[in-house]
């Protein structure tokens, strides 16, 4: 099903020498051996590099444009086929914002559900369109060069699902993010983030992360975790250092 059959690991927990580093939080979620340290990473360098310099939308039109994606899979998530087999997911229309090559977008659509990919960079869209345009399910998603910020589409969505987005973004826009998320998404809709636990970076892409993080910018808006838990499905290299949360949006309490 995948065009692409290569596997490069992202420093986001990538094939680099790892030292343990059992003090951090990140070490100590999911208890796994050692975690790896994306500033080890030479081509999480030149991405800080280029992400830093000018505006953010150019750093990753520029890391696009370079191949510089330490990120990327090469194939979907395991967890995202795990959870569209469990058949728990929402059906109707899915957003998986700054989708990078699209695997997982591709992974959730089919007739039942929808998929729009939406990435900053054209390229990434480029990109993900040639790899996928001739797939069988090739009518059930969609890629979309937009700064998810920015954009306003004439529908909500029933799901958005969010790996290693969040964490890319410069930590100042996590409000923000979660206000579009909110607005996005439809109230009774779902949001899944697959979240990349980080510390101990002086620097970013990918930024520091932990389930606070998250935590700090949708409880306010009202959504509760109604699952957190170790994702046992991540690949090796990142393994120990991602938790799944399945969030829900419930009506605020009243104090009376
Ligand atoms: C770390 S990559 C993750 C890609 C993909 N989720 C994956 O796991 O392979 C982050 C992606 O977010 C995109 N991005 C950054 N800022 C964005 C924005 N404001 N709106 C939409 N996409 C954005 C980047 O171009 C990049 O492809």
């Amino acid at each position: 099903m995948h065009a692409l059959s290569r596997r490069v690991y992202f420093g986001f927990g990538g094939g680099f020498a790892s030292r343990a580093r059992m003090s951090s939080p990140a070490a100590r979620v999911g208890g796994g051996g050692g975690v790896r340290d994306p500033s080890e990473n030479p081509a999480v360098g030149r991405l800080r590099e280029l992400v830093k310099c000018g505006e953010a939308a150019d750093g990753w039109e520029k890391s696009w444009e370079s191949g510089v994606t330490p990120w990327d899979l090469g194939k979907p998530t395991p967890i995202i086929e795990h959870l569209v087999k469990s058949g728990t997911l929402p059906k109707g229309r899915a957003l998986v914002p700054g989708c990078g090559m699209g695997y997982d977008v591709v992974a959730l659509a089919s007739p039942e559900r929808f998929v729009v990919g939406l990435d900053i960079s054209s390229t990434a869209m480029e990109k993900a369109k040639q790899w996928s345009s001739s797939l069988p399910n090739a009518d059930c998603f969609a890629f979309l060069a937009d700064d998810i910020f920015k954009w306003k589409p004439s529908e909500q969505f029933d799901l958005i699902f969010d790996y290693t987005f969040f964490c890319a973004l410069d930590p100042s826009l996590r409000s923000a993010w979660a206000e579009t998320v909110g607005d996005l998404l439809k109230p009774d809709g779902e949001l899944i983030t697959l979240i990349y636990l980080i510390s101990d970076q002086e620097a970013g892409p990918p930024f520091n992360n932990a389930v606070t993080d998250y935590q700090k910018v949708l409880e306010p808006l009202g959504f509760k975790a109604v699952l957190m838990e170790d994702n046992e499905l991540a690949i090796k290299p990142r393994k120990g250092q991602e938790k799944l949360g399945r969030w829900k949006r419930f009506g605020q309490q009243s104090s009376l």
